[in-house]
């Protein structure tokens, strides 16, 4: 099945449970009404940012509890939509991962369509061992490689959690970096080695 048959289902169970308070749809469309008012097309900032795929729908409207048969579902998808990388080879250079890691620049209007956009992970990641301002809103990534191993499993469990963070946990709060194309295929490699290269200042220092 895919997304969008899976969100009219989806949409049907929800309609027909209690999950939402009685007026909540209606707030919801006049929430959506007022944005639409308000916020206004941009170079490549579009209004359809406010659009909401299926996943985001669910988790929204179920509080992120969405029903667990349903979110495997949606998970498998978002798992099938992963691109894996072109020549099999996870790790690019950590020392480019961090900065990668560090730049938060990228998706407002004043970038240019294409461009090459920051990970922006210390916004959320304690990551390597110099960096000491960073948020705790995910959890530590420091010695990743050290504690969790830097065998090909973790090296493809780390590319998909940047890739598309909601294939593994349909309700995260991690931005989908290769999915919404804010990062390329070399930077993921990049950012998988500083978390994953034995060499990298994550892993031995
Ligand atoms: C807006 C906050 C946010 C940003 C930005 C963010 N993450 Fe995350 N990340 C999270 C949260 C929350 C989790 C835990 C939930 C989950 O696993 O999806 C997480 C989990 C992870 C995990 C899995 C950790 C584990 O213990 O299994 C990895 C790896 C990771 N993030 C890497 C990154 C990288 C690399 C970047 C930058 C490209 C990044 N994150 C940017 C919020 C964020």
């Amino acid at each position: 099945m895919k997304s969008n048959a899976i969100l009219s289902a989806a949409a049907a169970i929800l309609a027909a449970s209690a999950f939402l308070p009685v007026h909540a749809g209606d707030y919801r469309s006049e929430a959506l009404a007022m944005m639409k008012r308000d916020f206004h097309p941009r170079g490549i900032a579009g209004i359809d940012r406010l659009d909401q795929d299926a996943v985001q729908a669910i988790c929204n409207r179920t509080s992120d509890k969405p029903p667990e048969a349903l979110a495997k579902i949606l998970q498998r998808d978002q798992m099938d939509a992963i691109r894996w990388p072109s020549d099999g080879k996870y790790l690019g250079n950590s020392a480019a991962g961090e900065k990668i890691a560090q730049r938060g620049k990228g998706m407002t209007w004043k970038d240019k369509a294409g461009a090459p956009g920051g990970g922006g992970c210390y916004n959320c990641h304690q990551i390597g061992p110099k960096e000491t301002s960073f948020g705790t809103l995910g959890p530590s990534l420091y010695q990743f490689g050290k504690i969790r191993g830097y065998g090909i499993e973790n090296q493809k469990y780390v590319w998909g959690k940047i890739w598309n963070s909601k294939a593994t946990n349909l309700c995260s709060n991690m931005p989908r970096f290769g999915h919404s194309g804010s990062l390329t295929e070399a930077q993921i490699r990049d950012l998988t080695a500083l978390l994953l290269d034995p060499k990298s200042p994550v892993n031995s220092q």
